[in-house]
């Protein structure tokens, strides 16, 4: 991502320091301790309202999900200001509720639903995802949601849509990032606009999100819905969305607009095309030390690769 600001901590700050003492030798224990003011600075939300799921082992990894403390307040959220614990320490103005989701462009039926609506039509389903940043750290998360498939079929796509552009709530007064006087610049253009090819949206991967870790989503990971892209870099993965519009060409995405050297529209994780700032060969899972190799499309490759059949993925990155 554009890092204009040095983030406050690093990933290895915000490990559970129990399980991280029982782990480590004296010598990592008291590194750790050492670090936990950090942690402390943005706090874990209280928990949330809980949300009931099936649990669906078809999409369950074998790895032990990231601890929610790490996965609450070390992540991206623009609108909350650049630095990895923003979003956690500056979420509190977001209020996602009313809430309202517009779903139109090329569809016969299009329909704005209302949050609550929308969970009642589609029962969630929990689905344990690996989710790869283009910065280099990784988490497993617990997500719970529904396809987005189920919803895209709802409206019926007319023959003319080709791409799904999702769109973030525009609203400076909850969103302190998106005003001109943060930080002195703007860091993207408002609103954040993020976009999948139809194929991919209709993808049974692609997971539109209204919780994890067993509860509504918490603010800083984009309530009251998000969409998640696991063998995408996790940009792609558009938080508290007020609209998904079915279009009939490749969407202008916030990323691309800011950046279009370093931020493809398609961004699916792939080791062996790096980041021109960085190579995209390893990573650090959160809650681990030694960096672990990256995997074609996050791990999914034998479900998606297929999209991508004849495609140059140097040129298409
Ligand atoms: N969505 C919006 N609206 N604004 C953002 O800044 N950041 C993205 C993505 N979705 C972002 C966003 C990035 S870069 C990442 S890595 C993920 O959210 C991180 O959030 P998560 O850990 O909750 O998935």
């Amino acid at each position: 991502m554009l890092i204009r600001k040095a983030p406050r901590f690093r990933s290895s700050e915000i490990t559970d320091v129990k399980a991280y003492l029982n782990r480590r030798s004296f010598m990592a224990g008291a590194a750790a301790l050492a670090l936990t003011p950090s942690v402390a600075r943005a706090a874990a939300p209280a928990p949330g309202r809980p949300l009931a799921a099936t649990r669906s082992p078809a999409f369950s990894l074998s790895e032990p999900p990231t601890k929610f403390e790490a996965a609450t307040t070390y992540n991206n959220f623009y609108e909350f200001g650049v630095n990895k614990d923003d979003p956690a320490r500056l979420a509190g103005s977001l209020k996602p509720r009313p809430w309202a989701v517009q779903v139109d462009g090329h569809v016969a039926r299009p329909k704005t639903y209302e949050i609550d609506e929308l969970i009642r039509l589609f029962p969630p389903e929990e689905r344990v995802y690996a989710l790869r940043c283009v910065e280099g750290w990784s988490m497993i998360i617990p997500w719970i949601g529904f396809p987005l498939a189920s919803l895209l079929k709802r409206v019926e796509p007319t023959g003319k849509a080709t791409h799904v552009e999702f769109t973030t709530l525009l609203d400076p007064a909850q969103f302190p990032g998106q005003r001109p006087s943060f930080l002195g610049f703007s860091s993207l253009e408002w609103p954040y606009i993020e976009g999948l090819r139809l194929d991919e949206a209709l993808h049974p991967l692609t997971l539109l999100t209204v919780g994890m870790y067993g509860q509504v989503l918490p603010n800083q990971n984009g309530a009251p819905v998000r969409v998640v892209v696991p063998w995408k870099y996790g940009f792609k993965s558009a938080k508290s969305l007020v609209r998904i519009r079915l279009v009939a060409e490749q969407p202008r995405t916030a990323w691309e607009k800011a950046a279009p050297h370093e931020y493809g529209f398609y961004s699916n994780v792939n080791p062996a095309v790096d980041h021109p700032r960085w190579s995209q060969a390893t990573e650090r899972r959160i809650g681990e030390f030694r960096r672990r190799p990256t995997l074609l499309f996050n791990g999914y490759a034998d479900q998606v690769a297929s999209l991508y059949a004849g495609m140059d993925l140097k040129k298409h990155f």
